[in-house]
Order: structure tokens, then sequence, then C-alpha cells
């Protein structure tokens, strides 16, 4: 397909053809990906800034790995020394980069929105890393890369997304992405963290996980993001592990080759029991793995390289 896609803000932007293309070129990724053969000469002369506003282990380590493997030149913005903690705005400090001569900037931010402004005031692509509430689109990709290379297909599949949805962008990259290419999505948790709002979006809604369970190919368990809460919006962690957490006798429920997801990083013994992070139906390293190679394909795509 011609590729006219100059930035990756979120997969509400992409078509499902975008996103089928973004995973193909991904697969051509995978076995380089991970291995360190030294660096391509795809990206290179091509400068990225990773600019994270947020802490991250697996999205920037991947995105960094991606760049170099690509040959790119890699700059890596360290928010904390920077000039942003002396109160300069975010577009000041992104047009003050972009005028060093970029080609693309990387960026998590807590507000949802930032890399859309960023868009806007530098010529340089934008990849979205992560942006307060609204969407993680690389991680909505990675997600659905992994659950096609288990089950070979998307469309017509069913998808249970558990926890705190109403804080979640991975909730939201994993429901647009999946939903434009056909699958039944399902959002589960107390209703406090899954308004039945959701539904207006195409997502199916459940507060009864034991009920919902039998039914899904894949199960994507979400961490409960206390550092977005404001109030405890169920009465216990030790009640919410046992209405929603997923452990080995639960999983009985499901069907025998289930996907069991998370997109990190994990709270052990609360949304999942260490037995089945750790146990055979789960994929969750297998998703950090397949993370550099669709960062590769999307760096790629969005500089126009590919
Ligand atoms: N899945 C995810 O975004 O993890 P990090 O916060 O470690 O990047």
């Amino acid at each position: 397909m011609k590729w006219t896609q100059k930035h990756l803000l979120g997969l509400e932007d992409y078509s499902a053809e975008e996103i089928t293309h973004v995973l193909d070129v991904a697969d051509g990724f995978r076995t380089i990906a991970t291995r360190n053969d030294g660096p391509r000469d795809d990206l290179r002369g091509k400068v990225v800034v990773n600019l994270f506003f947020e802490p991250s282990t697996r999205t920037r380590t991947s995105f960094e790995l991606a760049e170099r493997r690509l040959g790119a030149t890699v700059l890596n913005f360290d928010v904390g020394v920077s000039s942003t903690s002396k109160g300069e705005t975010l577009r000041d400090t992104a047009r003050n980069i972009a005028a060093m001569g970029i080609d693309a900037v990387v960026m998590r931010h807590g507000c949802s929105g930032a890399p859309g402004l960023l868009a806007r005031c530098i010529e340089a692509s934008i990849v979205n890393a992560g942006d307060g509430q609204h969407e993680h689109p690389t991680q909505g990709l990675l997600d659905i890369f992994t659950i096609r290379q288990h089950l070979g297909r998307i469309a017509g599949l069913k998808v249970a997304i558990v926890g705190d949805i109403a804080h979640s962008r991975v909730a939201r990259s994993n429901l647009v992405g999946l939903t434009k290419l056909g699958a039944e999505v399902w959002f589960v948790g107390p209703p406090t963290l899954v308004p039945k709002a959701f539904t207006k979006l195409g997502a199916k809604v459940s507060c009864d996980l034991d009920a919902v369970l039998p039914e899904m190919d894949v199960v994507n368990m979400l961490r409960i993001q206390t550092e977005r809460l404001d109030d405890q919006p169920f009465p216990s962690v030790r009640e919410y592990s046992r209405l929603f957490g997923l452990d080995a006798e639960r999983l009985k429920r499901a069907k025998p080759d289930v996907v069991v997801m998370h997109p990190g990083p994990i709270n052990r013994g609360v949304e999942m029991a260490p037995d089945v992070a750790d146990g055979p139906r789960s994929v969750i390293l297998e998703q950090v793995t397949n993370g550099v190679a669709v960062r590769m394909a999307v760096l790629a795509l969005v500089t126009g390289v590919r």
C-alpha cells in the first residue's frame, strides 16, 4: 500500500488497512528485532528524540532498541535536568529541540493530546508513546500483533480487557485497533472503573468476569493505576482481586487455548497471580519482545523510509 501517515498519534487516525500494514511490516522485522547484528541502514542519517515526561521501562527501552537497530542517531531527552523544570513550555522545548534538526520525536506525556500539540508545533514525525488517558497506540499494535501471531487472525475473536478501563490508554488503543480489524471487545471490571458509556465507543461492558471468561479467545489484564485514582473505586484490593484477579483456579473457566496478556507493569497477586503470569497461557514476555519489531515498523513508516 502507499503509506501517507507522517505521525502515529492514535489508532483512531489509522484505517484497518494501515493497521494491518504496520503489522505486516513488523512481521518482516521480527527475526532481526531482537538480534544484536549491528545497526541496519534504514534510519541512517535520521535523528530520533525520545521525550518521556512519565516513567517507562518497556516502551522507552524498546523504542530505543528499535531506533538503534534501524541505524538512527538517538537523543534521549532527560526531562529531570531539562529547562522544562524551569518553567519552559512544552511548545518552546519542542521548537528548540527541533531547531537542531530532528526527524522524529517519540513522546510520552501525562496530558492527553500532548503529542498532538507537538505535531502542530514542529515539522518532525511524532510517535505517541502514551498520552494521559487517551491512547498508547504502539502498545495497542503490539498487543494485536501478538494476538495475530498466536491465533492467526483478529476478525471474529472475542477479547476481554479487564480492570481499570476508565484510566487506561492501553484499553482505548486496543478497543480502537481490535474493533477496526473485526474483533469483539469486552471491557470487564467494577462499574466505577468500567462505565456503561464505553458501549458508545463500540465495547461490550460487563462487571462479571466469571460469566464472560468462558467465551473469550484473549484476556488482557490491566493494572490498577493507583497514580491516576482520586478515590478508591472498590472496597479493598483484596475484594478487587477476588472478583477480577486472574489465578489458576479462575483460568480453568476459560477456553484451553485462551491467550493471557498484560501490558505491564504487573501488580502480582492483585490483577494476576504469579502462576498465571508465568504459566503456559501467558504471552506477556512475547508482547515485550514483539514491541521492538512493531516500533521498528512504526518508525520506518512514519519517517518515510518504508
Ligand atoms: N506497557 C507499558 O507502557 O509499559 P511501560 O510503562 O514500562 O513503558
